[in-house]
């Protein structure tokens, strides 16, 4: 297929599109580069020895997405293109609903205008909101606690309002759970532009000497060891879910969400033991109180992704540490002043 991937040149577009062109698919990418660098693109046309057609401009600049969807003519398209930042979010609230919200509602005009009927949309967990059960199903009310996940769920339901109005379109909603790790070639990571709101790129950057000491967010949580458990997905499993979703848009109508984890979840302590077994380095950390808005436990229920996309996550907790790890040693400034 012809897919046209926003966002592609960030941390999940760039593993997904050499997942993409490993199964035979064509790409094109849009980017604004808010968030990302055009080295990325460099470095995907290397590994993959493929051609990465390529455009810069704004998801919600209506001529330039004409002027993609005209020239590239996808198939499909997949929307990864978004702010993510949860507190950013609460402080610039119109940034999130304009770039987000906004940004997917330019989209689907665009691809109206050019008969483009399928697309795959980046979604989080972050949609449910405090657990009313776990593991979280797909049914699982939806009732997001940030400005972010109030974007993504508003997203979701335009998509699927479209898919309704008009038969013949199909909207994937991926809710991907806590994406981490990094491609095998050490070439491709997750690469933040400040400090790290995250855990695993935060642990990352003290291994290499870069922070001093992890704070771990909490001891008192109602979970083994007292720190909060998340359902880590690797990064290339996350990619991987993605070309699984394209086949799965080919003859399906209307619009699903899919959980996209791994059903297994690990703790803070865990994270941190495991990230030293893969670096041989010692994380030290100290305690904090409680991030507001954060809950103990999360984790997802993936069994509709396996049965009806015929997708599960292969990587294991070492897998995710070690390449992390391997990423961040091999790029400890990330995509500048490397090679
Ligand atoms: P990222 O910031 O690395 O990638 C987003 C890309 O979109 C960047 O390359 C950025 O430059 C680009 N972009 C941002 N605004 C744009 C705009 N207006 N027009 C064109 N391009 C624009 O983030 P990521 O981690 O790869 O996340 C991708 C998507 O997945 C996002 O929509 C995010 O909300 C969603 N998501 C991410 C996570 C996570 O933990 N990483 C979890 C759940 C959902
Ligand atoms: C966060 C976002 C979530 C978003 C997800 C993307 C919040 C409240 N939630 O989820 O909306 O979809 O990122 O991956 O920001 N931790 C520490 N020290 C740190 C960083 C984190 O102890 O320096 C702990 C947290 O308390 C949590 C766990 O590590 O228990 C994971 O945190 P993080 O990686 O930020 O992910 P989430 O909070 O699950």
């Amino acid at each position: 297929m012809r897919v046209l991937v926003t966002g592609g040149a960030g941390y999940i577009g760039s593993h997904t599109l050499l997942e993409l062109m490993a199964q035979g698919h064509e790409v094109c990418v849009l980017d604004n580069y808010s968030n990302a660098t055009p080295e990325v693109l460099t470095r995907v046309r290397t590994l993959s020895n493929g051609q990465v057609t390529d455009f810069t401009g704004d998801v919600r600049d209506a001529n330039k997405l004409d002027e993609v969807m005209q020239a590239f003519q996808p198939d499909a398209v997949i929307h990864f293109a978004g702010l993510k930042a949860v507190g950013e979010s609460t402080e610039k609230p119109l940034l999130y609903y304009d770039v987000n919200v906004a940004g997917t509602l330019s989209l689907l005009h665009a691809m109206d205008r050019a008969g483009c009927k399928k697309i795959i949309f980046s979604s989080s967990a972050t949609v449910y909101g405090d657990p009313v059960y776990l593991p979280y199903d797909e049914a699982h009310p939806t009732n997001p606690t940030s400005v972010y996940g109030q974007t993504k769920l508003a997203a979701e339901k335009m998509l699927t309002a479209w898919t309704s109005a008009q038969p013949g379109t199909t909207a994937v909603l991926l809710r991907y759970f806590n994406p981490v790790g990094a491609h095998a070639s050490t070439r491709l990571g997750e690469d933040p532009k400040d400090v790290p709101n995250n855990l695993m790129p935060f642990i990352a950057q003290v291994a290499v000497g870069k922070r001093e000491a992890l704070t771990v967010f909490g001891e008192d949580y109602d979970t083994p060891d007292g720190t909060g458990k998340r359902d880590y997905i690797h990064v290339v499993d996350l990619a991987r879910a993605h070309v699984a979703a394209l086949n799965y848009a080919v003859d399906h109508e209307g619009a699903r969400p899919f959980n996209i984890g791994t059903g297994d979840s690990y703790s803070v302590r865990d994270m941190v033991a495991a990230f030293e077994r893969a670096s041989g380095r010692t994380i030290p950390t100290k305690l904090a109180g409680r991030r507001a808005g954060d809950i103990a436990e999360m984790q997802a229920n993936a069994s509709r992704a396996q049965t009806e996309m015929g997708w599960k996550a292969t990587h294991t907790l070492d897998d995710m540490t070690a390449s992390t790890w391997a990423w961040q040693a091999a790029n400890p400034n990330g995509y500048i002043n490397t090679d």
